[in-house]
């Protein structure tokens, strides 16, 4: 994947709060995907959230309304942070590598994601967040760079720039393979874990 390194992605030019943010990402046509959107799908949760979670992109639920992980695969992560992690949904925030919901659900390509990721390392900095879990491989790879496949490197604590990064299986994975779910408790109890370390 050609990927610049996250350091030289940062974008000084976009607003430091979420509300004029999304204003700007709202109306972005930076990609093609604009042109198939319904809605942008910004991202939500507490904007002061210790925990991030960074999915792939959004899908056809998540495109008709404007929210993130909010189909199948949202259910089975809200299950995630409910009852595992036992915080609400709403304590924790939400947001995907890309805003607008690539054609028939494929991969977003390395041109979409480099266009948007920007959106996402501001959202990243304005909510400074103590652990980010990047959900399956496209988020991990495109945050970090790294091709490490995911199931080698999920459960891991990894240093991200002052944060710590945790990638795990993309709950849709998981809907595919419930086998796999047994890994993502796993990492579930190590987030758990690291949120309650000061
Ligand atoms: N899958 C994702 O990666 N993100 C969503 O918002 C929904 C499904």
């Amino acid at each position: 994947m050609d990927q610049l390194p996250l350091e030289t992605q940062e974008s000084p030019s976009l607003p430091d709060n979420l509300e004029s943010l999304k204003e700007i990402v709202s109306t972005c046509h930076l990609c093609d995907l604009a042109k198939s959107r319904k809605n942008v799908v910004f991202g939500e949760g507490d904007p002061q959230a210790r925990l991030m979670f960074v999915g792939e992109g959004p899908g056809a639920t998540e495109d008709e309304t404007g929210r993130p992980f909010v189909g199948r695969a949202g259910q089975l992560l809200t299950k995630m942070i409910e009852s595992v992690l036992q915080i609400p949904r709403s304590k924790v925030y939400i947001a995907n590598i890309v805003k607008c919901r690539p054609p028939n659900n494929r991969v977003p390509t390395p041109q979409e994601a480099e266009s948007c990721l920007p959106y996402l390392l501001k959202q990243i900095e304005i909510v400074d967040p103590k652990i980010i879990v990047a959900l399956g491989a496209t988020s991990y790879r495109w945050l970090t760079g790294d091709k490490t496949p995911i199931s080698r490197i999920r459960g891991h604590k990894l240093p991200f720039k002052g944060r710590i990064l945790v990638p795990t299986f993309h709950p849709s994975y998981l809907l595919r393979n419930p086998s796999k779910k047994r890994e993502a408790y796993q990492d579930l109890l190590l987030i758990k874990e690291l949120l309650w370390e000061e």
